[in-house]
């Protein structure tokens, strides 16, 4: 599904120099490396405050946590996400309502997040599935209208670009209260190892943050409030470094990819590609919208499982996020829940399959996926 290997052939004299200066200065924690790309990411997402942590889930806490959301208070987010998500919700003794998705971008509605508000509601967690954002403006609006918190989860969406209703553009993760992000070495911007950082633009907050992350310390020794001990380390620090420049380029790779199956893929029945967010365009070199951290097909009339078995068979890999929604989950399930109210997830993740998508696919390997795909669909 990815080539990490070919990509890091391309910076290795970079990382190999870096990785040995760490190493000769023992700055393993908290070093130079960890404030240079706190300070780069910050200047390349336009936010004041850019908070370094171990990884996406500690991220989504963190920001729970400094937030000063209190066990009870409802938190809305999609029923079509990876687990970490609702995961930080229950932990927190927050109560998670999940709530279902569009068809065609696979983020959550604001009908469904309006209808699901009660007055115990505190806070909305979009998260920005695949790629591309959520509909934040309609979110914001909401929010703003019913008091609550947005929480960006942008853990798959680094780098895309998000054009409000007056047009401006806004990276993903910079438009709600809070965002949290995740580094994992499959990310558009992925580490060797274990990473996450907690944007923001609100200082108290940020401030709030930096102390939760370091066992509620704001003097040491002095622990204010309970925190956890979340670090990004400096190893990966430094790769994140020596790749954040690359991210746009990373990026415009990624949606070539998805340029030409979407070409190679279209009009064939039983197959449904993915949409960029309407609106902002098909997909093209300039459509800055989606990173396609996933490129994730829709196959229609119940082929979806014999076709993951014959890419299988042909050593083609693929993956199916996500196979059973979370509120079917046993962790998650709650009697509020009426599976009536998450059709559209529940045929999604009968439907859905992603295809290989990294920065080091070639063509040849684009025609193999397709042409095996087509095969199977048309045969
Ligand atoms: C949507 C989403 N949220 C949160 C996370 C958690 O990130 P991490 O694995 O770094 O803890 C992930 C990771 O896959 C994710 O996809």
């Amino acid at each position: 599904m990815v080539d990490l290997k070919g990509q890091y052939e391309a910076i290795k004299e970079q990382i190999n120099t870096t990785f040995s200066t760490i190493l000769e200065t023992s700055a393993f924690i908290n070093g130079p490396e960890v404030h240079g790309f706190q300070k780069e990411l910050e200047d390349y997402l336009n936010v004041k405050h850019v908070i370094p942590c171990a990884n996406g889930t500690d991220a989504l806490q963190i920001a729970m946590m400094g937030l000063g959301l209190q066990p009870g208070d409802e938190v809305i987010t999609a029923d079509f996400t990876f687990a970490a998500t609702v995961e930080v919700i229950a932990l927190l003794n927050l109560t998670p309502v999940l709530v279902d998705v569009d068809p065609d971008t696979f983020n959550i509605t604001p009908e469904a997040i309006e209808k699901a508000i009660t007055p115990k509601t505190k806070a909305i967690v979009p998260v920005h599935l695949f790629g591309q954002c959520a509909d934040m403006d309609a979110i914001l609006e909401i929010a703003k209208k019913h008091n609550l918190f947005v929480i960006e989860d942008n853990a798959q969406a680094i780098g895309a670009d998000y054009y409000d209703k007056d047009g401006n553009k806004h990276k993903a993760g910079t438009m709600g209260h809070v965002a949290a992000t995740s580094f994992f070495p499959s990310k558009n911007l992925g580490a060797y190892g274990d990473g996450g950082a907690i944007f923001t633009n609100d200082d108290e907050l940020a401030h709030t943050l930096r102390g939760i992350v370091n066992h509620g310390m704001y003097e040491r020794y002095h622990h204010d409030v309970v925190g956890v001990n979340s670090r990004l380390d400096s190893l990966q620090a430094a790769v994140l470094r020596a790749k954040l420049p690359l991210l746009d380029s990373y990026n415009i790779k990624r949606r070539n990819t998805a340029r030409k199956y979407n070409k190679a893929l279209e009009n064939i029945n039983d197959i449904i590609l993915p949409t960029t967010r309407k609106g902002y365009g098909i997909i093209c070199d300039k459509c800055t919208c989606h990173v396609f951290h996933q490129y994730t097909l829709r196959i229609t009339n119940d082929k979806r499982d014999a076709l993951v078995k014959h890419l299988n068979d042909n050593d083609i890999p693929c993956g199916v996020y996500y196979p059973i929604p979370l509120h079917k989950q046993k962790a998650y399930v709650d009697d509020r829940y009426n599976d009536d109210d998450f059709k559209i997830t529940n045929q999604l993740s009968n439907e859905v399959i992603s295809l290989p998508m990294h920065t080091e696919l070639d063509d040849e390997q684009i025609n193999f996926i397709t042409k095996t795909i087509i095969g199977f669909i048309t045969g």
